[in-house]
């Protein structure tokens, strides 16, 4: 280098700014996308198997003809540390590559392509969409994705069912928004006299949470049906509902009407239990909330107390809210369906 060239560096502002974004903040966008994409592509499971030449990670990632820019893309995950190769075969490196490709870390994996397909998209994107009017859609999403990233808070909602839920009587629950449908395996688990019908508005994840029924042996227990919950038509017969991660789904205006429509399918003093995120929680909590006031469906994520008063509205009575993990706003809601088996609800009689 030469002294002119050094005297121009030295002067300038921007290049030292540029070199510490690079370094603080666009390589560590660069690693998640790399990683996320690794992950939802199927190159991390692959490689959770032991090294792998362009051949077997093409195969893995569905790609037939374009060999050479999947591999373009593997030598920047190279370049980046989170692979390595070795006369041509690639394989994990960094300790963050190794600990996402674990089958046990499934759903972490699943959370960062969630953040970054669809939370970095409406961070980049909302000033756009507020100047033109575009919004969000439910094709924005992934469903399978989030049906495998809302599993990182699986232990929180399975400790909120275990709660409510009888381990000996017979027990019909409805399951509104099954995702996975693990939340009902667990509640299967719990009180093996329990049948369920599972519902999901999106059709490939309601496939996916019929493909693990029938994975968990549960295929006899456990109905698994798409369909969109204001428009289910079935008997007042069952003695659970439970809604986990949905609520957010529907518009503010609509959802005391929804709660209302679940009451309506509860038999006589059947209980709602419905697990959130709640306004105030972390960051990416926050983006989700985000997410959902830019989508042309459903709302910003609830206020406890408004939902608390919702589910109050839509007929529920001696209503309780929990919170599911300390430090943060995601909680639980248990109400009690006021109806009795006379159609009378309590609050006409007692009137
Ligand atoms: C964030 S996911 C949560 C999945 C699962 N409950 C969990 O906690 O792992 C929300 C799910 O609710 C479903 N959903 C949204 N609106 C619905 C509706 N109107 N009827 C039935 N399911 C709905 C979505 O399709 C999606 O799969």
């Amino acid at each position: 280098m030469n002294v002119a060239t050094l005297a121009r560096l030295a002067a300038s502002r921007q290049i030292p700014l540029l070199l510490s974004l690079g370094r603080g903040l666009v390589t560590p966008v660069y690693r998640a996308s790399f990683l996320a994409a690794a992950s939802g592509s199927g190159v991390l499971r692959r490689l959770a198997a032991g090294p792998g030449d362009v051949d077997a990670l093409a195969a893995a990632a569905g790609v037939h003809d374009d060999r050479h820019l999947l591999r373009a893309w593997l030598d920047v995950g190279v370049r980046l540390g989170e692979l390595a190769v070795d006369d041509g075969r690639y394989r994990l490196r960094s300790r963050t590559a190794k600990a996402l490709a674990r089958p046990g870390n499934d759903a972490v994996a699943a959370a960062l392509e969630e953040v970054a397909r669809f939370h970095l998209p409406v961070l980049l994107g909302a000033p756009a969409m507020a100047a033109d009017g575009r919004r969000l859609s439910l094709g924005d999403q992934d469903g399978a994705v989030i049906a495998r990233s809302t599993r990182v808070v699986e232990p929180f909602v399975a400790e909120a069912v275990g709660r409510v839920l009888s381990r000996t009587a017979p027990l019909r629950l409805l399951e509104v928004g099954c995702g996975s449908g693990a939340h009902v395996r667990h509640a299967a688990r719990l009180n093996p006299r329990l049948t369920a019908l599972a519902i999901d508005l999106q059709d490939e994840v309601a496939a996916g949470a019929a493909a693990n029924m029938a994975a968990w042996g549960l295929r006899e227990r456990v109905e698994v049906r798409r369909a969109d919950v204001r428009e289910l038509e079935e008997q007042p017969q069952f003695d659970l509902a439970t809604m986990h991660n949905n609520i957010y789904y529907f518009p503010v205006e609509e959802r005391a009407k929804v709660l209302e429509r679940v009451r309506s399918l509860l038999a006589p003093g059947g209980r709602l239990l419905l697990t959130a995120p709640c306004r105030g929680g972390n960051v990416g909590m926050e983006v989700l909330d985000l997410w959902f006031r830019y989508a042309d469906f459903g709302g910003p994520l609830p206020h406890a107390a408004d939902l608390a008063a919702q589910m109050e509205d839509a007929g529920f009575t001696g209503v309780r809210a929990r919170r599911l993990i300390p430090g943060e706003q995601f909680r639980a809601f248990v109400g009690t369906n006021r109806a009795t088996a006379s159609g009378i609800d309590v609050e006409e009689r007692i009137s």
